[in-house]
């Protein structure tokens, strides 16, 4: 035979491998089977669609990532009968840190630089306003009604759908970043009319559902895409990894005041505790919150320790201290909802008031002033939240400046966003010949009158 020119030894060694090799293929068949997909598929092209995750062959019934299907995480079961849109080549974004070079880095180096340079002088003065007051609501309504939209302030500043915005708290310069559906983080500094005052960035693969400026150091900006947290520091031109999984990231919010810790939710109801002083990409804790999505997370403002989850139904408040791996109860439970919920968020300055967004066309208003274990509704406002499959979904979301006040995007023509009291009275809209779609994504800056509404196309518009 072929081997004969082998020792005995040689041959049994042979046989040993081919029998060995039998012997792993029965047991783990499907795990080659898919680290060989992955190898191929990585060969194939160097711009790879993301692998799936390794550990999904463990669930016999497994959770079909949404990132995968490329859907937008709704509960809405229309979009199972759909044919899926036309595979976009989605690059993917390399792990770890990422140099802060814009997407259209070629012929705008000099231009990034300017952004990038007003970003780190703007983030050096001190932006304490803990001592402004709110004020009295007559006053804040025509503060509301002198604010205005003109051309030079709508802007296009990513190429996709607006899923999350920030604003710098600076109170010289309006610095505002978009993130869309796409990953990408647009910031434009609204002062500056020219081409280089709007800059886009892929920090991520996919959308970016979830942006803050750090409160206690404004040169950073945290951004969640699907399966990372990064933290953009503008003062060493780099967008840091915090956190990455393979599990859908939705929302998150700070814990502490200086803004090391974080709260980070994932899409199939499970959130995780992030620490950003400690090594590596993995969180503190992954706790089940027994939800089936969740969608947003809030940290109650004064007692930090509480957060805020909200997911198809349910809305609850939790003490992240007492969080476990699984088996959590809630705190509170803030009752009523019949469809999914898009957002739950505290009152800024108390969190005694807890506004959420509801499928079924309502507006909730809940009293959260004793986090007793079933909290009192206070108002219901009707309101159209049937965005369908091409906008963002409405969030409602409080005025920083005003404890009782709260704005959320409308699909009533003429186009406005419209803000409400606690109450349920309709306080002001947001209108102007500027406005002519849909605003699902709304910021208001900390300290001044100035609102920027975000579309489904990237644009943005800035009333002030
Ligand atoms: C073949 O496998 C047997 C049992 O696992 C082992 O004892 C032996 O040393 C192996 N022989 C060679 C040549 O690898
Ligand atoms: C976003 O706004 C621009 C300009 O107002 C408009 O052309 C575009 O159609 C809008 N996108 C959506 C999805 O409404």
């Amino acid at each position: 035979d072929g081997h004969s020119q082998l020792s005995a030894y040689e041959r049994k060694r042979l046989k040993n491998i081919t029998e060995n090799a039998k012997f792993f293929a029965s047991l783990k068949l499907h795990e080659s089977a898919a680290r060989l997909n992955q190898l191929t598929t990585k060969r194939r092209s160097h711009i790879t669609k993301r692998a799936k995750p390794k550990k999904a062959e463990d669930e016999p019934a497994r959770r079909r990532s949404r990132r995968l299907l490329r859907v937008e995480p709704l509960d809405i079961p229309l979009l199972e009968s759909l044919a899926p849109p036309a595979p976009e080549e989605y690059p993917q974004v390399p792990a770890g840190p990422l140099p802060m070079v814009p997407e259209d880095q070629a012929e705008s180096s000099k231009w990034t630089e300017t952004l990038l340079s007003t970003w780190m002088r703007i983030s050096e003065v001190n932006t304490d306003h803990a001592d402004w007051g709110t004020p009295d609501i007559k006053r804040y309504q025509e503060s509301l009604s002198s604010m205005v939209l003109s051309e030079e302030n709508v802007r296009k500043v990513v190429k996709a759908r607006v899923c999350s915005m920030a604003i710098h708290p600076s109170q010289s310069t309006i610095l505002v970043a978009a993130g869309d559906k796409l990953g990408h983080v647009g910031l434009w500094n609204v002062g500056c009319r020219a081409e280089e005052g709007a800059h886009t960035f892929i920090p991520h693969s996919f959308q970016v559902s979830c942006m803050h400026f750090s409160p206690c150091n404004p040169a950073h900006l945290l951004s969640l895409g699907s399966d990372t947290l990064r933290c953009a520091d503008v003062t060493r031109a780099v967008f840091d990894e915090i956190c990455r999984s393979e599990e859908d990231f939705s929302c998150f919010d700070f814990l502490g005041e200086n803004a090391c810790t974080a709260i980070v939710s994932h899409w199939d109801g499970g959130v995780a505790v992030v620490d950003r002083r400690t090594p590596g990409v993995s969180p503190e804790l992954s706790a089940d919150l027994g939800f089936r999505r969740t969608r947003t997370v809030h940290v109650h403002p004064l007692n930090r320790h509480y957060f805020l989850a909200a997911g198809s139904l349910d809305v609850c408040v939790f003490d992240v201290r007492y969080l476990k791996a699984k088996g959590n109860k809630p705190l509170s439970s803030l009752p009523g909802h019949t469809k999914s919920v898009a957002s739950a968020y505290f009152s800024p300055v108390t969190g005694s008031r807890v506004v959420t967004v509801c499928a079924d066309d309502k507006l909730r208003v809940y009293d959260t002033t004793s986090l007793s274990s079933t909290v009192t509704l206070l108002s219901s406002i009707r309101h159209n939240t049937n965005t369908g499959r091409w906008l963002s979904r409405f969030r409602a979301i409080w005025d920083p400046k005003q404890e009782h006040c709260f704005l959320v995007g409308s699909m009533a023509q003429p186009r406005q966003i419209q803000v409400f009291q606690d109450t349920g009275s309709l306080l002001h809209s947001y209108m102007g010949e500027c406005l002519t779609s849909v605003c699902s994504i709304n910021v208001v800056h900390p300290s001044q009158s100035i609102l920027v509404g975000g579309n489904s196309s990237g644009r943005l518009h800035v009333f002030k």
